[in-house]
């Protein structure tokens, strides 16, 4: 019996966790598995009935459950509200709270999905890279930070917007050592995104990565400035295998990956902490205020979500595997939600794709 929190946040966030938990819950029948849901406000949800994003009884949930299973945060209506009050921090403040410094972003890539992405098929068949993205640093958290005026030459008010790109070496030490231990279960090949031609943080970076790397020897471990990465991974996704980068670069590239699965509503991730903690899993998209309530958001980015709670929370490896065959299946059978669809394909909303993944795990 596993105990898992469950945020679904707002926008799309209900539909999406929905969905992913009725898979869990299949999930759950076939390999004798119970799961005990409970759920917790966060983000502009929070917002309306608490006058706070993270309320203290999400956190204390959130510690106090197996595993968290989360939507997504935010709405336009947000936007005028005083950033301590924001959905997006309450996203940021649960990634602080949980010590989720490790988030994993796998880009996953469905042979049935090849002509639906905006690149040539030949240019993304059989692309395997994982995003490992470091996830409590970075200009998100340092501070000083805000908006403030200041006097000029001319004795002049004038307002400076600034935030600080900042990183301990510990901190980058820790995701060093998830990033090696992710590509040493793959293909080797570690490379280290930064800006070190310019950033004096991307500097002590990568001067990190080369004495951790010391300890990885089976690792490869290259570096590509950010730049020169966002074009490569359009150019040549092939090339890569285990990304490692800081979060606002991390947070870029993932967008951008996605874009060569063909939807960025298919790309799960996972984040977590030190061994033995409590995870989150999460889709790498937004809460799409535009697609609520129309039953249409894809919600496989969720499901996969949950499908890493497997596999990385619960060490279940095989249910990890039966919930991704299935939604690979799912896809072979031409099913398809709105955002990967064209003339000719199934199209399901938002309940009937998670209820063809779930009859596909039950039909096993
Ligand atoms: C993500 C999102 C978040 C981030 C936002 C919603 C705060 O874009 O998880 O990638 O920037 O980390
Ligand atoms: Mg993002």
């Amino acid at each position: 019996m596993y105990n898992i929190t469950v945020l679904a946040g707002d926008g799309i966030g209900p539909e999406i966790t929905n969905e992913a938990v009725k898979v869990l819950n299949a999930a759950g029948k076939v390999f004798g598995i119970k799961f005990n849901f409970q759920n917790a406000l966060i983000g502009g949800c929070a917002y309306e009935k608490y006058s706070n994003p993270l309320p203290d009884e999400t956190i204390q949930m959130s510690h106090d459950c197996d595993a968290v299973l989360l939507g997504a945060v935010g709405d336009w209506k947000y936007d005028t509200l005083p950033p301590e009050l924001r959905p997006e921090r309450a996203l940021l403040g649960i990634r602080k709270e949980l010590n989720l410094y490790a988030n994993l972003r796998p880009v996953v890539i469905f042979d049935e999905l090849i002509s639906y992405s905006a690149l040539k098929p030949e240019i993304i068949k059989g692309t395997d890279v994982v995003i490992v993205r470091e996830l409590t640093g970075d200009v998100y958290f340092g501070t000083p930070k805000g908006i403030e005026v200041r006097i000029d030459e001319d004795g002049n008010g004038v307002r400076y917007g600034y935030n600080n790109m900042i990183y301990s070496e510990k901190e980058i030490e820790r995701i060093a050592h998830v990033a090696f231990r992710t590509a040493s279960s793959r293909n080797k090949k570690l490379c280290s995104v930064d800006k070190a031609n310019v950033l004096d943080v991307s500097r002590l970076w990568r001067e990190i990565m080369i004495d951790v790397s010391k300890s990885y020897s089976d690792v490869e471990l290259t570096h590509m400035y950010v730049d020169n990465a966002a074009m490569q991974l359009v150019a040549n996704p092939r090339q890569f295998d285990t990304i490692v980068t800081g979060n606002i670069f991390g947070d870029i590239l993932s967008d951008e990956a996605s874009m060569i699965s063909g939807s960025l509503g298919l790309l799960p991730s996972a984040s977590m902490s030190d061994d033995g903690s409590v995870a989150l899993y999460e889709p790498i998209h937004g809460s799409a205020p535009d697609l609520k309530g129309l039953n249409v958001a894809n919600p496989i980015a969720t499901i996969l979500s949950a499908a890493m709670m497997m596999k990385y929370s619960f060490k279940n490896n095989e249910a990890y595997e039966l919930i991704f065959n299935s939604v690979k299946q799912v896809l072979k059978d031409g099913c398809r939600t709105k955002d990967i669809h064209k003339d000719g394909d199934k199209l399901l909303s938002t309940a009937e794709m998670g209820d063809a993944v779930c009859n596909k795990i039950l039909s096993v």
